[in-house]
């Protein structure tokens, strides 16, 4: 088990605390004017492709702070946290599709910071990644975000510096970009998260929680060992809101999985329709499900039905930590709801999770000829003494083998996950369509950007390189980030100014 592993954490830590870069990744090795190593004559800097500006569009202007803020989960529990204007989540961010978002980001924390856009297909310099497309924002100074929001749908942004900290203490909150013509009058955004509030936050490499999960099997028991209490917008049990809804109404729910475990929420039976999964809008959506699987970093919205009855709960089902994560649903303020004895009981064939269903828009309508192929195993390596190292293709970021692509190129990368962890694997700045799991087909491909690999699995998705810049596509148990699992996209004829560590601590994981 031991292979390259010690070799690769060597170099992590080296990174950490020097900023060391390596000739053939696409990072350089200075901030300077020179031409960075490894860039040819003629490439363009990822700060000078696809340059976007308001014309005739409404402009909305938003002020995000990241500040330090006592929060309190639950009754008397407070926590110290790191939000956006005071909040978790962050405050949230709504606009009409077609709209320019200006965000001026200030930070008053004394770490640096960013923020990233979840989801949102933008221009590679606004994607907030500390040392590849922008250094991060330091303590004290301000940096301003701008872009189309294209698309309309659910989104989110948190922190990309450091992220398997800063996301963890509440550097998140929700974009939604509205259609100009809305379905559902009635809405409300759910971000799901887990905290160590009794607890000191284990490390991953906890021994006992390691070999739980080697046991138990649903890929989760790294994570779960290191958080104690579940959250919905930033409340726990009784404490979080309760959603006021009448009888026979119907409303969009749009849920956020901010966490790095995964989320099962259960409905009560018939009230459940998944209506959109990553921003995308899902085709012949059925109802039977009553419960809806949220991987880390996932967006599922469903239109909810109140049923006649009981006000209601919708909540988490099972796991020790259950009982923080669940939505009371009343027809008014004040009112008691009760628990629906059909929500908590469950086959594994009721669960609706993020490949369930197929896109309304597909990006390929046949399974397309690829220009670059790539095949990422992801895996686990373990060294006693240095930890537990989480591998793309046996090595860990920035050594990871890089995609490299060139601008029209469609993509195929066959994603296999040989260990025993889950690994929700996101792409930035780009969907794609998920054509087959473990070599089966299927009939109606869903559109993505984040999918869910657990252990024995193998997905293969394919990608239209059609954004140039560098871009990460990496797993969103950032924990397992932290440790190596990321790659880039690696566009041909443009490089990244900006490189990891450094003066500016760049340090996107
Ligand atoms: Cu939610 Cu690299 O992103
Ligand atoms: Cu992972």
């Amino acid at each position: 088990m031991k292979r390259k592993v010690i070799g690769s954490i060597a170099i992590v830590i080296l990174l950490l605390i020097g900023g060391v870069v390596f000739l053939n990744s696409p990072f350089n090795s200075s901030g300077d004017k020179t031409l960075p190593e490894g860039v040819k004559q003629g490439d363009l800097s990822i700060l000078e492709v696809n340059a976007q500006e308001p014309k005739e569009r409404p402009v909305k202007t938003f002020n995000l702070t990241a500040e330090e803020s006592e929060w309190e989960i639950s009754e008397g529990k407070k926590v110290n946290a790191w939000t956006y204007n005071g909040t978790v989540p962050g405050e949230p961010l709504r606009v009409t599709e077609g709209d320019y978002i200006k965000i001026n980001l200030k930070n008053e924390l004394d770490v640096p910071v960013t923020i990233h856009w979840h989801g949102m297909l933008l221009p590679n310099k606004m994607d907030g990644v500390p040392g590849l497309t922008q250094n991060a924002v330091q303590p004290g100074k301000s940096f301003t975000y701008e872009f189309i929001a294209n698309d309309a749908g659910t989104y989110w942004y948190h922190s990309h510096q450091h992220s398997s900290k800063q996301v963890d203490k509440g550097l998140y909150g929700s974009l939604v970009i509205e259609e100009k013509e809305k379905e559902y009058k009635k809405e409300q955004s759910f971000i799901l998260d887990e905290w160590a509030v009794y607890q000191e936050k284990r490390d991953i490499t906890n021994m006992g929680g390691m070999m739980k999960g080697a046991m138990n099997g649903n890929g989760e028991a790294d994570t779960e060992q290191m958080y104690d209490t579940f959250t919905v917008n930033g409340k726990s049990g009784d404490a979080v809101e309760p959603f006021i809804i009448k009888e026979g109404e119907t409303a969009r729910l749009r849920f956020v999985n901010a966490g790095y475990q995964q989320h099962l929420l259960a409905f009560p039976k018939d009230a459940m329709r998944v209506i959109e999964i990553d921003g995308e809008k899902v085709k012949n959506p059925d109802g039977t499900s009553n419960v809806l699987e949220i991987a880390p970093g996932e967006r599922i919205d469903v239109a909810y039905t109140r049923q006649s009855g009981e006000p209601t709960v919708i909540r988490e089902t099972g796991g020790e930590n259950a009982d923080g994560a669940l939505i009371p649903v009343v027809s008014s303020e004040g009112e008691n709801p009760v628990e629906s004895k059909q929500s908590t009981s469950s086959t594994s064939s009721d669960v609706a999770t993020g490949t369930s269903f197929g896109s309304e828009e597909v990006i390929f309508n046949e399974e397309p000829e690829p220009d670059v192929t790539y095949d990422m195993e992801l895996n686990m390596g373990m060294d006693m003494g240095e930890g537990v190292a989480f591998q793309i293709n046996d090595q860990v970021f920035p050594n990871t083998p890089p995609i490299d692509v060139k601008e029209g190129d469609i993509v195929k990368v066959n994603i296999t996950n040989s260990g025993n962890m889950n690994h929700p694997m996101h792409l930035h700045g780009h969907r794609f369509q998920v054509a087959s799991i473990n070599g089966k087909k299927y009939d109606s491909p869903i559109v993505k950007d984040l999918i869910h690999v657990k252990p024995g699995e193998a997905y293969t998705i394919y990608f239209k390189a059609d954004n140039k810049g560098e871009w990460l596509f990496h797993c969103h148990d950032n924990n397992h980030a932290d440790r190596g699992m990321v790659t880039i996209i690696d566009y041909k004829g443009v490089y990244s100014p900006f490189s990891l560590g450094g003066e500016y601590n760049n340090q996107p994981n």
